[in-house]
């Protein structure tokens, strides 16, 4: 699945139309043995907000799979549109819990994940909520890579937290979201993003970056 160059990437709320799509993208992503999302339950959540990342525009290619599927049964989705990422929050009190995020294996490293990442940002910022917080194995080193970029710091360890191999997860969270060096690097940030991968992806509505950057 190779990003189209004339296509962009946008990201949007996850809709019920999204989850096989979804679900082929987790088991890509985090292999057979990882337990599944209750995607159906999720999108129904109150207190959870899911996004997906899609890939959109420029030539529709000739469905195959089940986007040939979904268009001879109308099971609903734009069939020009195809699911590359999604990113799954929780609300607590005052903070916003990064549940999964992930991308299909043959797009990653093309920025999708640190997008994702930043519409976790502008939630929370929108939210006014204090912090994020995530639980990441050590052995994930491009997700561990990401996350410190992003100003998350390790502040404990849960053992034998993941139930496919036992494996510890580090619980990583960010510096108060509003103090001005946590504003100050997803500012830079982003504005790097824009630079780097801003081709790639459709612009996010003006108004929502002016309210986050205030
Ligand atoms: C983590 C994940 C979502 C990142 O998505 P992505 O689209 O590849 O992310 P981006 O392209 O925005 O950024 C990837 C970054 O990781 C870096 N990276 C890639 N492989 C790496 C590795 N082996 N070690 C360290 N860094 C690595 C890239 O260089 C890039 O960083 P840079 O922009 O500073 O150069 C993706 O790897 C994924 O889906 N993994 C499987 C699911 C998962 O582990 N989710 C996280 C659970 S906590």
């Amino acid at each position: 699945m190779a990003i189209d160059a004339q296509r962009r990437i946008a990201i949007r709320p996850m809709t019920a139309a999204d989850i096989r799509p979804v679900q082929r993208v987790e088991r890509a992503a985090y292999g057979p043995n990882v337990p599944r999302t209750p995607f159906e339950r999720e999108i129904t959540n109150g207190l959870a907000q899911y996004f997906v990342a899609v890939e959109r525009g420029g030539e529709p290619e000739p469905p195959h799979g089940f986007d040939a599927l979904r268009r001879l049964f109308h099971l609903g989705g734009d069939p020009d549109e195809r699911v590359v990422g999604f990113l799954g929050l929780w609300y607590t009190v005052d903070q916003l819990h990064i549940v999964t995020i992930a991308v299909d294996p043959s797009a990653q490293t093309g920025g999708i994940g640190q997008r994702l990442l930043l519409e976790a940002f502008h939630v929370a910022a929108e939210s006014e909520l204090r912090t994020i917080a995530l639980e990441v194995r050590p052995s994930n080193a491009p997700a561990l890579h990401v996350y410190e970029k992003f100003g998350f710091a390790h502040v404990g360890r849960l053992r034998a937290y993941y139930s496919d191999n036992g494996e510890d997860a580090l619980v990583m969270l960010t510096p108060e979201l509003a103090s001005a060096e946590q504003v100050a690097l997803i500012s830079s940030l982003r504005e790097q993003h824009l630079a780097r991968f801003g081709d790639a992806f459709e612009a996010r509505d003006p108004e929502a970056e002016t309210a986050e950057g205030s």
